[in-house]
């Protein structure tokens, strides 16, 4: 227990000391809050191109390729898992080294050719960097997952100087989304054991949404050869 001297001597310390650990503190935390801020705006920077996109192409289609988009910055408690988990020390060097999905944008399509479209068009741009690709889309997980991931490197624009930061974008359709998220929400349901008859019957459903896109794709294509049929 503290007496009443001790305590006084205490508030003391912490009186006199408290600016120095607040500054220390605000020393420590600054780099991260800076850095968190580069990755927002790259997120940004990703968001508006998909969104010019989305708008030319739909003059060009008559119909938007893209039916959402959303984006995420990973939270700092688990960026602090993922260096522990390689071993590395939190520093903004080793984020900015070894983690590549701090900053992740998600566009939502709604057929599969979109996604080739809309890749293929972010990537000629003369200020992006391909980094990495994993076309899950033409060699799914064995889980069954589909999606098209890209890793890039985009500039962005500070007041004094120009910064390339790594983004991660995952190109997914309606369909191939609503496996991902339901899968993620059963795999990591508390309690719960994921048995060789659940894997192979979720598996069953990724298939088949597979099947789904690929129909709605030829519907598609169909009504867009009657529409150029129409107009000649
Ligand atoms: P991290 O898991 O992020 O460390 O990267 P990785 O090297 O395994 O990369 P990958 O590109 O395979 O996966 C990155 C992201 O894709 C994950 O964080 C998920 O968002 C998503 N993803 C990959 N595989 C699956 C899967 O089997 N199911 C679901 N629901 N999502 C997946
Ligand atoms: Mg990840």
């Amino acid at each position: 227990m503290e007496n009443s001297s001790e305590k006084k001597r205490n508030e003391r310390w912490l009186i006199s000391n408290y600016p120095m650990l607040s500054n220390e503190l605000k020393a420590y935390t600054t780099p991260f809050i800076e850095l968190m801020a580069y990755y927002r705006c790259a997120i940004m920077e990703v968001e508006t191109k998909f969104r010019v996109l989305n708008e030319e192409l739909s003059l060009e289609y008559d119909r938007n390729p893209i039916e959402s988009i959303k984006t995420r910055l990973k939270s700092m408690e688990s960026i602090a898992d993922k260096l522990m988990r390689h071993d590395l020390a939190m520093t903004t060097e080793n984020i900015e080294n070894h983690i590549r999905d701090v900053a992740g944008v998600r566009v939502i399509c709604g057929f599969p050719s979109d996604i080739y479209t809309l890749s293929e068009a972010f990537l000629r741009q003369d200020d992006i960097t391909l980094i990495q690709c994993k076309d899950y889309m033409k060699n799914p997980k064995p889980n069954g997952y589909r999606s098209l991931h890209l890793i890039v490197e985009i500039p962005i624009f500070l007041h004094d100087k120009k910064k390339p930061m790594m983004v991660e974008v995952q190109f997914r359709t309606i369909s191939m989304d609503w496996w991902a998220s339901l899968e993620h929400k059963i795999r990591y349901k508390k309690d719960v054991v994921i048995t060789e008859e659940i894997s192979n019957e979720l598996r069953e459903c990724a298939e088949a949404a597979e099947r789904l896109d690929a129909k709605m794709e030829q519907i598609q294509k169909k009504i867009g050869a009657n529409e150029t049929e129409i107009y000649i």
